[in-house]
């Protein structure tokens, strides 16, 4: 009798609302991406995918949850870099792994990074921030959105190429971390464009460079890293979406179909790519490439990050 079951509870999914878990505050980038692309999933699957902001540990908490839901389709995860790679070497205890307890369904967006600080931080370029940073970084502080977070993880890299060790001021996710930077209540931050270009556009906060190799079509004046005089760092983060382990193949599969036919669409691909993310290309779609960025992001992760002492 199971045999016949699993197919017919596949073909009719979903019967009701989906839960999306977003492992940061609302208003960040994991949270701005998971919504531009589930609104139009919901459309596509008939039933309303309902986002639960789920706070703390640099999103494992989250994630941890994710990972020990019924694995019917109905409750989902976005999750990214940090959750999905740079836990595994910074959390010894980390309660799930992302390749044993997820079933990859696809990758959502690239998100660029770069060096922001609040409006009225003295230095006026990278070159400036660089010289500062190194001489006042007793003093300075960094923003970011927990051990682990993209933030977290790439001020780390950026220090490490500094060789310098400010303090770090964790928020539950960089929405608020934002917030602050505005109100000139922290130093800078090494966000995910998504949450930056709003805020550079506005004028409220200063950007010195993005850590790629190309300038990005939506910040067209603000300089690469390598132009910028400091072509080590380069960072790029991604959003993805997974199901926890044991989620049927058909499920699955509709879930991918779903959140491609998302990425196609005129609209969705206009908002994602006016904040600066880099759309996947439809051969890194598949939950089989998500499986493979995966691993090959804890591979290039782990040498690099330590646990916290
Ligand atoms: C967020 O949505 O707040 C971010 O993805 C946090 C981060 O990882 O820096």
């Amino acid at each position: 009798l199971c045999a016949f079951v699993a197919p017919a509870e596949a073909q009719s999914y979903p019967t009701r609302s989906i839960t999306m878990i977003v492992p940061f505050a609302a208003g960040g980038p994991t949270d701005v991406v998971a919504r531009i692309v589930t609104a139009h999933m919901a459309q596509t699957l008939g039933q309303s995918i309902i986002i639960e902001n789920v706070v703390g540990a640099g999103g494992t908490t989250a994630t941890t949850r994710a990972a020990r839901a019924a694995n019917d389709g109905y409750t989902l995860i976005t999750g990214h870099m940090g959750t999905h790679a740079a836990s595994v070497p910074l959390y010894p205890k980390l309660a799930y792994h992302p390749e044993k307890d997820f079933e990859p369904i696809a990758l959502l967006a690239g998100t660029p990074i770069l060096i922001l600080a609040r409006k009225d931080f003295p230095p006026k370029d990278l070159k400036e921030f660089v010289t500062y940073v190194k001489a006042n970084a007793e003093k300075v502080n960094a923003a970011h959105a927990g051990v682990g977070s993209v933030s977290h993880v790439s001020c780390e890299l950026l220090h490490s190429i500094l060789d310098v060790k400010p303090v770090g001021v964790p928020f539950n996710g960089t929405g608020p971390a934002m917030n602050a930077l505005v109100a000139g209540q922290v130093d800078y931050m090494c966000d995910q464009i998504v949450n930056a270009v709003p805020q550079i556009n506005a004028g409220t906060i200063k950007a010195y460079a993005i850590a790629t190799a190309e300038r990005n079509p939506s910040l067209p004046n603000v300089p690469t890293t390598a132009e910028a005089g400091l072509p080590a760092f380069q960072a790029q983060a991604w959003n993805a979406m997974f199901a926890p382990k044991g989620t049927s193949p058909a499920i699955v599969a509709s879930l991918n179909a779903a959140a491609v036919k998302a990425l196609d669409d005129e609209n969705v691909r206009k908002r994602l790519l006016e904040l600066g993310s880099v759309i996947p290309g439809p051969a890194e779609r598949t939950p089989e490439a998500l499986a493979a960025l995966v691993k090959a992001e804890i591979a290039k992760w782990s040498p690099v990050l330590k646990p916290a002492s």
